[in-house]
């Protein structure tokens, strides 16, 4: 357990270190510490590391195949990335708000999109920074499942150690020519409310339940992007904030409507069970009830 949790540590050491610099002039109280060590303790048990896990390993491939496979062939209907001539010659410009790990920014960016990426937790900014401009294939082992006993069948599932990435960041895109990728630190709603016809595409994975008030986040999504162009949805409506706060938290056929009413033309709609940050080795397995829509705005 002990080697487990150093071994997760030398990794959050080895990103920090590289950005000490930025922080080191802030002061923090004490209560800020503990505020930020609890959410960030929070964050890091029931997130992060599923993120890290499902984007990077090399034991997530089947879930990255199914979800963001499907999301691929989706956007390839609208944009015919393996035409490398078209992709050179366009320059489409496509948006991953709530970018998490990034695996989706990494796919786009090495199909020919110029891609701008959209996340306010500094844990995944930092992290991705490291491993798309510094880390090699490999380069580290982590044990994603070493913070919880709970729904395992055997000891050794909950101390197994994965590496990551599985594959050279930097050498696949620069194999692939990809074009800079673009990451903002910030809240989606500051960052992008007011922004006018400036994306082709936007893909959006299990992102639009963390708003307050979803309606807005649709507006959004239409104002960025240009007349014909296409955003891509996949995720569950957990709406997150209404456990603490007030939320806007409409049902599937509501939100179907809204879209519809904001001049989108929905052009394709599943809705099916996904996994979604499955843990090999666990009793318990984790899959939600998505919406897999396809939006074009008018
Ligand atoms: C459920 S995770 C999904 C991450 C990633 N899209 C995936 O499927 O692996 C939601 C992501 O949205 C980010 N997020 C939540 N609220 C946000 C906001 N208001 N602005 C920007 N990012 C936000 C979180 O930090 C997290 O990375």
């Amino acid at each position: 357990m002990k080697k487990g949790i150093e071994l997760n540590q030398e990794f959050y050491n080895k990103v920090a270190s590289l950005y000490k610099d930025e922080f080191d002039h802030i002061k923090y109280t004490k209560e800020d510490l503990d505020q930020h060590r609890v959410f960030e303790e929070y964050l890091i048990r029931h997130f992060y590391m599923s993120c890290l896990m499902r984007d990077w390993t090399l034991e997530s491939k089947p879930e990255r195949d199914n979800n963001y496979g499907n999301v691929l062939k989706e956007v390839k209907k609208y944009f015919n990335y393996d035409d490398k001539n078209l992709m050179k010659n366009k320059n489409f410009k496509a948006l991953v708000p709530g970018t998490g790990c990034s695996r989706m920014t990494f796919e786009l960016a090495n199909r020919g999109f110029e891609v701008e990426a959209n996340d306010f937790c500094f844990i995944y900014i930092l992290t991705v920074d490291y491993l798309f401009n510094y880390s090699h294939k490999n380069e580290f082992q982590f044990c994603p499942s070493i913070h919880s006993f709970a729904h395992s069948y055997t000891e050794s599932a909950v101390v197994k150690k994965y590496s990551f990435p599985d594959i050279d960041i930097r050498q696949e895109l620069e194999k692939n020519e990809a074009k800079p990728i673009t990451f903002i630190k910030g809240d989606f709603l500051l960052k992008y409310k007011g922004i006018k016809d400036k994306f082709d595409l936007i893909v959006t994975l299990f992102f639009i339940d963390v708003s307050k008030n979803i309606i807005e986040y649709v507006e959004i999504m239409h104002d960025l992007l240009k007349k014909g162009g296409v955003w891509v949805n996949l995720g569950c409506l957990d709406y997150f904030h209404s456990r603490y706060h007030n939320s806007i938290d409409l049902t599937w056929d509501e939100l179907r409507q809204v879209i519809k009413n904001y001049d989108f033309e929905i052009k394709n709609e599943v809705t099916d069970f996904v996994p979604y940050g499955v843990k090999v080795g666990s009793m318990v397995s984790d899959s939600y009830g998505t919406v897999f829509f396809t939006a074009m705005k008018k």
